[in-house]
């Protein structure tokens, strides 16, 4: 069983999924992480990400080094970055790096990978519709970009970042374009994927609406909490 939940920046995604994720006993998979932990491990390395000319130099970064999702943390070559990667001069610049068909073939199969053994809930761009095309339930969570910027001002404001609401807004109109715009694996809703707008729903009631979707099947094999 493998639940996907899609959507655009500040949608809801990770909150929601984990829970879902932490509700059944499966394992969380938060793509995102992966472009973000590259993202930050070019950037350590000065690479032009925004230019053409860094997508050999990307793809041969992302088969080296080593990513990995510890629960709650994420590893570039075991140093612990899970903070570095919502960095605002990573959230600018991830979606370029994510834009590279090299770049996504090397995640895609560490992806594949790491949800191979089934019980996943994994969130991101192209869920549904490349990395597990298969999935028993697909979710495609939409929100507007007034309310996505005011959620992720938040989420920063946590971390000890202040931004723009403006700025911010800017910025995720931006990463739509380059997430929708993209010649391969778009931001796009999957044929067979539910959509929710969370505009006017808690986390709790987005969560709820998943679960009761939850074919019976999955909770035999569920550890329900
Ligand atoms: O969900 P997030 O904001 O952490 O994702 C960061 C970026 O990574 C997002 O702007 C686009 C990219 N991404 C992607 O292209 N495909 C995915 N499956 C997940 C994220």
């Amino acid at each position: 069983m493998i639940i996907t939940i899609d959507g655009p920046a500040g949608a809801g995604k990770s909150t929601v999924a984990r829970e879902i994720a932490r509700r059944l006993g499966y394992l969380y998979l938060d793509t995102g992480a992966l472009y973000r932990a590259l993202t930050w491990a070019a950037l350590q390395q000065n690479l032009p990400v925004e230019k053409p000319e860094a997508e050999a130099p990307l793809a041969e970064l992302a088969t080296h080094i080593r990513l990995e999702l510890a629960p709650v943390r994420v590893l570039v070559d075991d140093r612990d970055v899970t903070a570095e990667i919502r960095a605002p001069e990573v959230s600018r610049r991830v979606s370029y790096v994510a834009r590279f068909p090299a770049v996504r073939a090397a995640l895609l199969s560490l992806q594949k990978r790491i949800g191979a053994g089934g019980h996943v809930v994994a969130e991101g761009r192209d869920i549904g519709t490349m990395v597990f095309p298969q999935a028993a339930l697909k979710i495609f969570l939409v929100a507007s970009t007034t309310n996505r910027a005011q959620r992720r001002a938040q989420d920063l404001a946590k971390a000890g970042y202040q931004v723009d609401l403006t700025s911010l807004e800017q910025e995720i109109r931006q990463r739509d374009y380059l997430d929708m715009s993209r010649t391969i694996a778009p931001l796009t809703k999957a044929a067979d994927a539910i959509e929710i707008d969370t505009d006017q729903l808690t986390a709790v009631q987005v969560i709820d609406r998943i679960l009761q979707l939850i074919p019976t099947s999955a909770w035999r094999s569920a550890k329900i909490q």
